[in-house]
């Protein structure tokens, strides 16, 4: 069996996915499910990136550590692709262990080579981008990739001698012409980046800590990307004791990115592989981006679109169908929600559902619900036959080529052609004026079609599919080849009504209804968010005193346990401590301590402990918080 391997770009965990990265995760798992369909061992990788600047800060942001942040995004991200229906085969995330044991072993690897080499970095760098610029590079004085300002920057780093791959790079577009899709991107990268020459990647970085480190030299972390573009063969278990996946499938057939980062997949990623001694992936695909009102999607604009409300209302399949059908898949293209319960009405509901619904009622209504048997062919026949049976070829075609939306349209020439040809052969005069055989061919004609249309949704609409087939009885197992023959399905076959697969949508009222399931979702998340943090309110609840420890004694039945007396103010009292460990009763005495004066007495083993004394805390050695300048016991902190 050929096999056949596609990746995703692996996603920053940094805030929730939108509406564009579901877009190339539902144009991979689509083109995983078609291949699958076509015959082919399809495997697909999806994943998050998980270090770096960026996500370190935003954790912070929200009082996390990075780890602890980056689960609760992975969490959302992976109920999102179940929600899709996604059949990805492995998610890989840069902070599991194998990943990056092996990135760790690849850098030493390139350093014991010479690929890698220390010297020191002075350039423009770019945060959100985590990229070093050289001034030539700026446009207007900002990152080149982003447009956002940048900053002069100065560091010891870690270098990849990429210049030395630029002739192997070129010779590689120019040797595999599919390598960059589409054209215009290839020439981007040739006239951008490699015509003037290539420089050297600085490769680690020391600003931060939170990213895998050099093992050599953990001063130093791993660039992101290095780190990130590495999960394409880890995710197979390259360089692991495990790695029959990564002899199976790579090189990767399909890459699919989006064109912002084309860059990183046909420059640095191949000559990193090319300096490892791999295989070389055969194509990178850059896709266009989704815009809302052709603006750029951002959080602080407010205008980005979550997936949830769409497919919640209106199902996965219309919003799969969508995704795929809307955009050119090399272009950018413009979001709207009137679009899309446009094309819910006129594609989905119109053009489909009703053909399934008019052809089904007719075989109860005219033939009892059993699928009658065809006799004399008439050249109206042929048209439809010959249409539907050559659509597959089409839709094939167009799938290599990654146009997904030409491969619907494919397959809607069929559904648009098969509703005509209700209109030219009348059914309901054909039965009126009793012309049975006619009636019987041109019913059976109509099924069959819809048979050829259900096989060919499949790896684009699996839900709907599998619905049409129930309808109209289909039982064989999915077998794309089958839609290249017509007369698949039997005479005698028991048609059964069901459902109205898309019903007609009041857009007036839908758009109501669809800002409506936005806003909750956004208030729900930025209400999560605030669970995140506590207010005034809360920490006014706690009271912090300034205590005196007067006496100290062992706990006759804890080892670890201390028994304090304290003065808070005039006021005395014991508590109980678990700091014995770090000091012993003399080094207290007459200390000054902090302690929480309002918590809940309890006894520990026996003894009363009322109040808690607050100690700080670091690689687990305690040490007990106290004023920079003496005040008396009893003063309260605020
Ligand atoms: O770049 N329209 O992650 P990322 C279409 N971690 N696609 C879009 C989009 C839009 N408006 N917005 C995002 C990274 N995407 C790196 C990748 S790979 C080794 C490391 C999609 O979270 C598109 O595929 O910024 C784009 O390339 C990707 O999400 C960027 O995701
Ligand atoms: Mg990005």
């Amino acid at each position: 069996m050929k096999k056949f391997y596609i990746t995703t770009p692996i996603y920053y965990p940094s805030d929730n996915l939108h509406i564009g990265h579901t877009y190339t995760t539902v144009a991979a798992d689509t083109l995983k499910k078609f291949k699958t369909a076509q015959g082919y061992d399809a495997y697909l990788v999806t994943g998050s990136d998980e270090h770096g600047q960026k996500i370190q800060e935003k954790a912070k942001e929200h009082n996390k550590s990075p780890k602890e942040y980056v689960d609760g995004i992975v969490a959302d991200i992976k109920k999102l692709w179940k929600m899709l229906e996604v059949e990805y085969d492995q998610f890989i995330r840069t902070t599991d262990p194998h990943h990056v044991k092996v990135v760790q072993d690849i850098f030493t690897k390139l350093y014991e080579k010479g690929e890698i080499y220390k010297s020191k970095y002075e350039g423009y760098y770019c945060t959100p981008c985590e990229s070093f610029w050289a001034e030539s590079q700026l446009v207007d004085g900002n990152c080149p990739d982003c447009g956002r300002p940048t900053h002069l920057a100065e560091e010891e780093a870690y270098f990849f001698r990429l210049s030395k791959y630029r002739d192997s790079l070129l010779k590689l577009y120019e040797d595999n012409p599919d390598f960059i899709r589409p054209e215009s991107r290839k020439n981007e990268m040739i006239n951008n980046f490699l015509k003037d020459g290539l420089e050297d990647l600085c490769v680690s970085r020391t600003s931060f800590d939170w990213g895998i480190k050099v093992p050599f030299d953990p001063k130093h972390v791993i660039y992101v990307w290095t780190d990130a573009l590495s999960c394409y063969i880890t995710a197979l278990g390259y360089g692991t004791e495990e790695d029959e996946k990564f002899k199976k499938y790579w090189p990767a057939d399909v890459h699919l990115v989006g064109k912002e980062i084309v860059r990183f997949h046909t420059i640095i990623w191949p000559a990193l592989l090319m300096a490892l001694d791999l295989e070389l992936p055969h194509k990178v695909f850059g896709h266009g981006w989704i815009l809302f009102e052709d603006d750029k999607m951002s959080k602080s604009k407010g205008n980005v679109i979550y997936p949830e409300p769409l497919i919640d209302l209106y199902g996965i399949d219309a919003f799969r169908y969508f995704l795929l059908r809307e955009f050119s898949f090399g272009q950018d293209g413009s979001f709207s929600r009137e679009k899309f319960l446009q094309r819910l009405n006129s594609d989905l509901a119109n053009d489909l559902g009703n053909l399934v619904s008019r052809t089904v009622t007719m075989v109860e209504k005219y033939n009892g619900g059993i699928l009658p048997k065809p006799s004399k062919e008439e050249d109206i026949d042929k048209s439809l036959i010959e249409l539907a049976i050559k659509a597959a070829d089409k839709v094939e075609y167009n799938m290599d080529q990654l146009n997904y939306s030409q491969a619907l349209e494919e397959i809607w020439k069929v559904v648009r052609r098969t509703n005509k040809y209700i209109d030219e052969t009348t059914p309901w005069v054909l039965a009126k004026e009793e012309r049975k055989e006619r009636l019987n061919t041109v019913l059976y004609n109509l099924t069959e079609s819809i048979r050829i249309i259900g096989l060919l949704l499949n790896p684009f609409m699996e839900r709907t599919s599998k619905e049409i087939f129930r309808q109209i009885g289909f039982k064989d197992n999915i077998n794309w080849q089958d839609a290249k023959e017509w007369g698949k399905i039997k005479s005698g076959t028991k048609i059964e009504k069901g459902q109205v697969l898309f019903p007609r949508l009041d857009i007036k009222k839908e758009l109501d209804r669809l800002n409506e399931a936005n806003e909750k979702l956004i208030e729900q998340r930025s209400k999560k968010e605030m669970e995140e943090f506590i207010t005034i309110e809360d920490f006014d609840k706690i009271e912090l005193k300034v205590a005196e420890i007067v006496e100290v004694k062992d706990h006759p039945k804890a080892d670890k346990l201390l028994i304090l007396k304290l003065k808070v103010g005039d006021e005395e009292r014991q508590v109980v401590s678990g700091i014995k460990e770090f000091y012993s009763p003399e080094d207290l005495v007459g200390k000054k301590v902090v302690i929480v004066a309002n918590l809940k007495p309890i006894k520990l083993r026996g003894e009363e402990s009322k109040g808690m004394i607050l100690a700080a805390e670091k690689d687990g050695k305690l040490t007990l918080v106290s004023t920079l300048e003496d005040i008396q016991s009893g003063a309260t902190i605020s």
